[in-house]
C-alpha cells in the first residue's frame, strides 16, 4: 500500500510517499527558515504565501523521487490540525483536490500524532508508552495505550520549549531557529548561570504541566547583567530546560508504571536531551526512543506513515467537508474523526 503524506501546518512545505512494503520512497521538505529569519519566528502570512508557491513543486518532486504516478497511490494523508490555520488550509485544499480528482481516500492526520509515530518508521516500539512532545508550538505529555488510544496528561501553560529556545536565541542575537544554534553553542559553555526549573517538583494540578516563560525571563535578566558569555548562558538555559523535560517525563512513567518513552517533535533533535534520556535508561530502567534526526523536525514522511497506519488499523477517512483546526488536542481529534469518518 502506498500513501502520500502532505504537511503544511507551520513553515515547512513537505510531501512524502510511504510504501508498506518498501518503506519511505521519498521525503521532500522545503524549508522557509531563510524567509522567517528576519522576523525571528514564523510570520503566518509569509508562511501561507510560500506554501502556495512551493506545494506543487514539492509534490511533483516527491512523486518523481518515488518513481510513482499519482494514480498508483492508495490514499492521501494530510495534517489537518493543529497549526497555523492559514498554512494548514493549503495542504488540506491540495489533499482534497487530489483525493477528488483521482478518487482516493482522504486520511486525516494530527500533527503531534505524526511526530510521535515518526519513530515507528525506523523502530519497533511496544505499547503502552509515554510520549513527550517537544516542538516550536508544543510541550505535552501523553499516555499512549495503543494507536488512536491517547490520554492527555499535561502541557505547557505558556511558551512551548522550542519557542523558549527560539526566543532565548533571539535575545542572544543568534538567529532563527534557535534550537540548533543553542544546542551547538552550549557545548562550549559551562552551566554556571543560576536559572529556575519551573514546576519541576510540582505534585499538584501542574504535576504534568510545563511553564517556560519564567525561565525565558530569567535568562533575559542574566543577559542584561552583561557578565556572562553567550556560551555559558546557552549551556545553563539548555540544562534548565532539559532538566524539567526529563524530570516530568520520568515522573509520569513512574506514576503510570510505563517503561517506554517516545520523544517527538523538533526539540527531540537536541543532543543534551538525548544524553539525559540515555543516562535515565541506566538509572531508571526505562527505554527511550528518539526519531532519526531527519524525522525530528516537520516532514511529510511522518504524515504519510501515520496516514498509512490509520488507513490500515482503523480505516478512518473523511470527506470534503472536513475542516482543519488551529488548536485541537490529540485525544479530541480522535473523537472528531471517528464521528466524521465516511467508512464507519
Ligand atoms: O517540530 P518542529 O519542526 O515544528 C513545530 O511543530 O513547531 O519544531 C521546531 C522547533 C523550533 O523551535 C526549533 O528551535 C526546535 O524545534 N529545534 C531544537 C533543535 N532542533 C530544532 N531545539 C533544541 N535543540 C535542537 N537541536
Ligand atoms: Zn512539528
Amino acid at each position: 500500500m502506498k500513501i502520500l503524506g502532505i504537511e503544511t501546518s507551520c513553515d515547512d512545505t513537505a510531501v512524502s510517499v510511504y510504501d508498506s512494503e518498501e518503506g519511505l520512497l521519498s521525503n521532500i521538505v522545503s524549508s522557509q527558515i531563510k524567509m522567517h529569519e528576519e522576523w525571528g519566528g514564523v510570520y503566518p502570512d509569509l508562511a501561507a504565501r510560500e506554501h502556495t508557491k512551493n506545494i506543487i513543486p514539492v509534490l511533483d518532486r516527491a512523486l518523481k523521487d518515488a518513481s510513482i504516478d499519482i494514480k498508483d497511490i492508495d490514499g492521501i494523508a494530510v495534517t489537518v490540525a493543529p497549526g497555523l490555520i492559514v498554512s494548514l488550509v493549503i495542504g488540506i485544499s491540495v489533499a482534497k483536490t487530489l483525493s477528488w480528482i483521482y478518487r482516493k481516500p482522504l486520511i486525516p492526520v494530527h500533527h503531534i500524532e505524526a511526530h510521535i509515530f515518526a519513530s515507528f518508521i525506523t523502530e519497533k516500539i511496544d505499547y503502552p508508552f509515554i510520549a513527550l512532545v517537544v516542538s516550536g508550538g508544543h510541550t505535552e505529555l501523553y499516555l499512549i495505550k495503543g494507536f488512536e488510544d491517547y490520554r492527555y496528561l499535561g502541557g505547557t501553560l505558556d511558551d512551548a520549549v522550542g519557542e523558549a529556545y527560539d526566543k532565548v536565541a533571539r535575545m542572544l542575537g543568534l538567529g532563527y531557529p534557535g534550537g540548533p544554534v543553542i544546542d551547538r553553542l552550549s557545548k562550549e559553555g559551562r552551566d554556571i548561570v543560576k536559572l529556575p526549573r519551573p514546576l519541576i517538583n510540582d505534585r499538584g494540578k501542574n504535576r504534568f504541566n510545563f511553564s517556560f516563560s519564567g525561565l525565558k525571563t530569567a535568562v533575559l535578566r542574566e543577559i542584561q547583567k552583561g557578565i556572562y558569555r553567550k556560551e555559558d548562558i546557552a549551556r545553563s538555559f539548555q540544562e534548565a530546560a532539559t532538566d524539567v523535560l526529563l524530570a516530568k517525563t520520568i515522573d509520569a512513567m513512574k506514576e503510570f508504571n510505563i517503561k517506554n518513552v517516545v520523544i517527538a517533535g523538533g526539540v527531540s533533535a537536541n543532543s543534551r536531551l538525548r544524553e539525559k534520556f540515555k543516562e535515565a535508561e541506566e538509572n531508571h530502567g526505562i527505554k527511550a526512543y528518539f526519531p532519526p534526526l531527519y524525522l525530528c523536525t516537520d516532514n511529510g514522511a511522518m504524515v504519510a506513515y501515520t496516514g498509512y497506519k490509520r488507513f490500515r488499523e482503523s480505516g478512518t477517512t473523511v470527506d470534503y467537508s472536513f475542516e482543519g483546526k488551529a488548536r485541537l488536542r490529540m485525544d479530541k481529534f480522535i473523537e472528531i474523526i471517528r464521528k466524521s469518518s465516511v467508512s464507519s
